[in-house]
């Protein structure tokens, strides 16, 4: 890492950055967050700075040449102040050459991760985050050890999505067509939330997922553990567990209240209307084609938003999930 401003420390760190949660920044939980914290605070109070020079300065011209009844003129004044016209000139300069510089080393830091980063896949869609591990174990939240630089590579299925960790500092567009990448390093266990900041429909502000920090050994056996998650659940409680999982709760609620999509509760054997005209019972086989080709049927007063989960449910999972919404009475 570069430090930003040529290795702020002691005093200078915590006048300009503290570890904890401000009134201006989140707490700093990744290695980047004390640099990123650093040139924020620097532009932020060369903007303080300016702000009461100029206020202050135009405040006390306008009392000093107002018009009196002793001057009801405006006073000639010079023309010309060359040493006042370069020392305002040159001085925003060097600072904004400074901001650029400093801007731009930290910028590269963060696009550039380090060799043998460990690697996570991210998928975003509207309106859901899944994420998956090198062993092809998927989660919807971020999972990683603490102390080892992770290198995201970020996909979108539908439109521009952002992801964005606050308390990591890091932030980046993702585009529908190709790869986008971010690294961080964790420096503390514990949860931070993630948000998407691109908006992207509906339900954008739904769109959320928690990064969860483990420590090193214990990363790894939650890994081994996690991959094996529907071993010993029944049906009903694996398809629960995929309802979070894999997205569903971001539209179809199971309190009977209508989301973006209809509700799951009591759903299971009633009769679905469709927007063309027709209708079916609800069974099993609709519940299949509703998640693998979920444009095939739409009920009625419902938008065919819904992405396809071809390809991303197996059977073990689709039995899961249609005994579950089975079971919600
Ligand atoms: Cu995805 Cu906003």
């Amino acid at each position: 890492m570069v430090p930003f401003l040529g290795g702020a420390s002691g005093w200078q760190a915590s006048l300009l950055a503290g570890a904890a949660k401000t009134f201006w920044m989140p707490e700093q939980r990744s290695t980047f967050a004390s640099d990123v914290d650093a040139l924020f605070y620097g532009v932020l109070w060369i903007c303080v700075f300016f702000f009461l020079l100029i206020v202050a300065m135009a405040a006390f011209f306008i009392v000093k040449y107002r018009r009196t009844d002793a001057r009801p003129r405006a006073e000639k004044s010079s023309h010309h102040n060359t040493t006042l016209e370069v020392v305002w000139s040159v001085v925003p300069l060097i600072i904004v050459l400074w901001i650029f510089v400093v801007g731009f080393r930290g910028f590269m830091d963060l696009r550039v991760a380090p060799q043998g980063a460990y690697e996570i896949g991210v998928t975003a869609e509207k309106w859901n985050w899944t994420f998956t591990y090198p062993n092809g174990y998927e989660d919807s939240n971020l999972h990683v050890p603490l102390g080892k630089p992770v290198k995201l590579i970020m996909s979108s299925r539908d439109v521009i999505h952002s992801f964005f960790v606050p308390d990591f500092r890091v932030k980046f567009d993702i585009v529908p067509g190709r790869y986008s990448t971010v690294w961080f390093e964790a420096t503390q266990t514990g949860q931070s939330p993630i948000y998407c900041t691109e908006y992207c429909g509906t339900s954008h502000s739904n769109m959320l997922a928690t990064a969860i920090v483990h420590e090193p050994g214990e990363f790894d056996s939650w890994l081994a553990a996690a991959a094996n998650w529907m071993e010993g659940l029944s049906p009903t409680e694996a398809g629960e567990i995929l309802y979070t999982k894999k997205g569903c709760v971001q539209c179809h609620s199971t309190d009977g209240s209508v989301g973006v999509g209809p509700s799951f509760r009591g759903s299971f054997g009633n009769t679905r209307a469709f927007a063309d005209g027709s209708s079916t019972v609800m069974d099993e086989n609709y519940i299949r084609e509703s998640i693998l080709n979920p444009t095939a049927k739409v009920v009625v007063g419902f938008d065919p938003v819904m992405p396809t989960f071809q390809g991303r449910f197996d059977d073990d999972e689709l039995a899961a999930t249609i005994a579950y919404i089975k079971s919600l009475k």
